[in-house]
């Protein structure tokens, strides 16, 4: 069959990744969606499996910073647009092993990037190079103000500093190249299929288990909440109408202090679990803060409200509740993720190809 396009979302394994390739795949079945992801312990194919045979679908094991095997991709498929949200995501992580968030991603999003600019040959018509950051990169802010598209950049993580450091190459190969890039940076996920080392995801996982609620500092950290589907349809809308060049922050406006979230998500796992209202409060247990750990997030999300008429569907009540339903009937995704057995799965499924 001959695709009208094709695209490579790097990342396709992981929690965001996931829900965009899902989305594509079933909505665009006359596009070519080829998944690249390295399958780090992040990266579960198990979060793909309803749409692994479509034909459609591909899946390459590549790691983003290999050159010579992002190149034979690109060859591949000669894909007409990137949408890149292949990284090391996790802050507490990035704390411990600074260098792993350098090397993906900033040197991995560099390598991409020359690739697409090499492979394209400065023939841009309808290319298109969609980069996924975060709103950590614009830093901390008090109890007022909200971030905005122009507000200036002032990473304080190694995680947020190795997003801003891409950001910046990735406008520089749009100054510098013409390359047709666009960037989003969003605030915090939640949903389905997120790695239980976030704070909703392991938090319903240890209510359900009994273990304790490691809540850094006082529990007085502000984040700003979106449910994953909805970031997805905001990629889906930039990708397709966005333009060249641009930057669109997209938010939940949604915030929520983490021990008000904390307490209504154990409320809500408590009663889904028929327990007696506040039983796992006990669970909650004051641990030394995070370092370095960034107060309030908020984004201002009016540009890509005004200007392609995106804004959040879920509420974050009904948003908590599909979370927390997903995750309950789901022990053993937790399990196989726990155990590292999701990996095995990737042998059983690929290891003949
Ligand atoms: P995730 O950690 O769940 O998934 C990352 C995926 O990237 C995994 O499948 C992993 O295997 C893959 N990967 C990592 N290193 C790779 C490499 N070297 N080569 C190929 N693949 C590699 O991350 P996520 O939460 O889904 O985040 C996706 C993107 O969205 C990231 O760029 C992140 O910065 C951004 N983002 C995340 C959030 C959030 O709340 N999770 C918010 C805003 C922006
Ligand atoms: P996290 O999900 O790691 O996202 P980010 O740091 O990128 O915003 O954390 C969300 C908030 O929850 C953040 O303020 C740190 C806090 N947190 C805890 O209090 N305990 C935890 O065990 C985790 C993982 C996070």
């Amino acid at each position: 069959m001959a695709f009208e396009k094709s695209i490579v979302v790097t990342g396709g394994a992981g929690f965001i990744g996931s829900h965009v390739v899902r989305r594509f795949v079933q909505n665009y079945p006359n596009y070519l969606i080829i998944n690249l992801d390295v399958l780090t312990y992040a990266g579960n194919l198990e979060n793909l499996r309803e749409v692994e045979s479509r034909e459609n679908y591909r899946f390459e094991k590549v790691d983003i910073c290999d050159r010579e095997e992002v190149e034979r991709v690109f060859k591949e498929y000669s894909p007409d647009g990137i949408i890149h949200l292949a990284a090391e995501s996790h802050v507490d992580r990035s704390i411990l092993d600074p260098l792993a968030f350098i090397r993906t991603n900033i040197e991995g999003t560099v390598n991409l990037l020359n690739t697409a600019k090499n492979h394209w040959k400065n023939d841009y018509s309808s290319k298109r190079f969609y980069h996924i950051s975060t709103d950590e990169v614009y830093g901390s802010l008090g109890d007022e103000g909200m971030f905005t598209e122009t507000t200036p950049y002032d990473p304080r993580s190694p995680y947020s500093a190795s997003k801003a450091s891409s950001d910046h190459i990735v406008r520089a190969f749009g100054h510098t190249y013409g390359l047709p890039v666009v960037i989003s940076n969003c605030s915090n996920n939640y949903g389905p299929n997120q790695f239980p080392e976030k704070l909703i995801p392991l938090f319903i996982s240890n209510v359900v288990q009994q273990d304790a609620l490691p809540v850094y500092g006082k529990g007085d950290n502000i984040r700003d909440w979106l449910y994953v589907e909805d970031h997805a349809e905001a990629i889906d809308l930039i990708y397709h109408k966005g333009r060249d060049g641009e930057t669109y922050n997209i938010g939940g406006e949604n915030e929520w202090k983490n021990i008000d979230l904390i307490k209504t998500l154990i409320e809500q796992v408590d009663e889904k679990l028929n327990r007696a209202p506040g039983f796992s409060e006990k669970l909650i247990t004051y641990v030394t803060d995070r370092a370095g750990h960034d107060f309030r997030y908020a984004i201002d999300c009016s540009k890509i409200k005004s200007e392609l008429g995106w804004s959040p569907n879920m509420t974050f009540e009904t948003g908590l509740a599909k979370t927390i339903q997903w995750y309950l009937e789901n022990p053993e995704w937790i399990d196989h993720v726990k155990s590292g057995a999701y990996q095995s799965y990737y042998a059983e499924q690929y290891g003949s190809r």
